[in-house]
């Protein structure tokens, strides 16, 4: 049985003492590391989980001990199948029993033994487990990133119902103006009311659309942009993926921004917008490369290709070339239509418009077929 392993810890040494330690032990492999116990951890190895059920974690509680056995608790109760081993350089009787009840079911004393490691990876494979539970009561995030400006992420970002629509995107800041909405409150409101955040004062502080979504939108000043941070992000996500079943991020296009990298490190599926122009596609192969270094897997990155035209004159990339040169197969192709721009200019989503008919169709489809759900039967690139 091969041995998949997910490491949260604050410490580079320890993780990798970890990787140094498998190197020896056959059919083992690391298949997410997080640089820190942080509170919505479990959200991160939920998702893992889906992708590797019989995952397996192990968690660093040396620093933030306190921060760590919360975080710890959380993992376990989402996930209550998955096997954890805890770690840490205090392994008093108190330690460890605290650590057992919150839900560890090995404990390992740092600094860390390659033999000792060894023997709680034989007892791991020892013990018979169920696998986790790949389907979490967790909503998910959808992140869309542009390729290039002007491609339709921001088009594309928008759904109906029981969704919240998050814009990230400082700079142009234009989820609101393209579904005809006037935001009283940001995520600055947002951010300076997290610590006593709940579905009623969530509701105060965004928008809601006519069609049911929840709008959240950047500050209008740019500069505004630093009072919302990383962590702020992080602890928003835990609270947006508890309440509801559907997130999604208009990512804009600027992954070196670390809010846009947190957010598409939460996402479940990151849809990568191109267009058939060549300078998109090029892009899009850099930013693939980019983001799977930073950690996100193939799968959960998605090609989708915009104003798609299946026979494009020769300025334009077909389907194939796209497909080669990202070496991998295109997610969906969503046809250009002249009603997409017809409702930005009306100022309401195509979502709404009966004139968006085709537009609509290809588009449903789409989140069918991103959503799991059966009736994904239009066309897919
Ligand atoms: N499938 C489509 N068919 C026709 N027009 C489209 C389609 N998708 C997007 N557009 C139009 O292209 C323009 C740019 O779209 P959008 O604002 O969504 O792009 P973006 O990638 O978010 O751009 P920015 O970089 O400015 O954020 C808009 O006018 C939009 O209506
Ligand atoms: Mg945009």
């Amino acid at each position: 049985m091969s041995i998949s392993l997910i490491i949260a810890s604050s410490d580079e040494h320890f993780r990798e003492t970890i990787h140094d330690s498998l190197v020896n032990i056959a059919n083992t492999k690391v298949i997410a590391e997080y640089p820190e116990v942080s509170s919505n951890l479990y959200i991160r190895v939920l998702q893992d989980l889906e992708r590797n059920p019989n995952a397996a974690l192990i968690v660093d509680m040396a620093l933030d001990t306190e921060d760590a056995f919360k975080a710890l608790e959380k993992v376990k109760q989402a996930a209550p199948d998955v096997y954890i081993i805890v770690s840490s350089y205090q392994a008093d009787g108190e330690t460890v029993i605290a650590s057992l009840r919150a839900g560890a079911n090995d404990f390992l004393v740092q600094p860390l033994k390659r033999a000792e490691f060894r023997d709680a990876i034989t007892r791991m494979e020892r013990t018979p487990r169920r696998a986790a539970s790949g389907e979490s009561r967790l909503g998910k995030v959808y992140s869309f990133l542009g390729a290039k400006g002007g491609v339709g992420t921001t088009t594309l970002a928008q759904r109906q119902q029981q969704t919240v629509l998050v814009d990230l995107d400082f700079t142009a800041n234009d989820c609101a103006m393209q579904v005809g909405s006037s935001p009283q409150h940001t995520l600055t409101d947002i951010g300076e009311n997290l610590s006593r955040m709940d579905s009623a004062l969530f509701e105060g502080l965004v928008t809601r659309d006519p069609l049911g979504f929840f709008l959240v939108s950047p500050p209008d000043h740019v500069e505004q942009r630093v009072q919302f941070t990383e962590p702020m992000f992080r602890e928003f996500a835990s609270f947006l993926v508890e309440k509801h079943e559907a997130i999604v991020i208009d990512a804009g296009r600027w992954i070196s921004d670390e809010l846009v990298l947190a957010a598409l490190q939460s996402s479940s599926m990151v849809f990568l917008v191109v267009t058939q122009h060549f300078p998109a596609i090029r892009n899009a192969q850099r930013y693939i490369a980019a983001l799977v270094r930073l950690g996100l897997s193939q799968d959960q990155l998605k090609i989708v290709v915009n104003q798609y035209q299946k026979k494009p004159d020769s300025n334009l990339a077909t389907l194939d070339q796209i497909q080669q040169t990202l070496n991998q197969p295109a997610f969906y192709g969503i046809p250009s239509s002249a009603s997409a721009v017809a409702s930005v200019n009306r100022g309401r989503p195509f979502v709404a418009d009966r004139g968006a008919g085709d537009l609509d169709r290809a588009f449903r489809a789409f989140v069918d077929k991103a959503t799991g759900a059966r009736s994904a039967t239009a066309k897919s690139a």
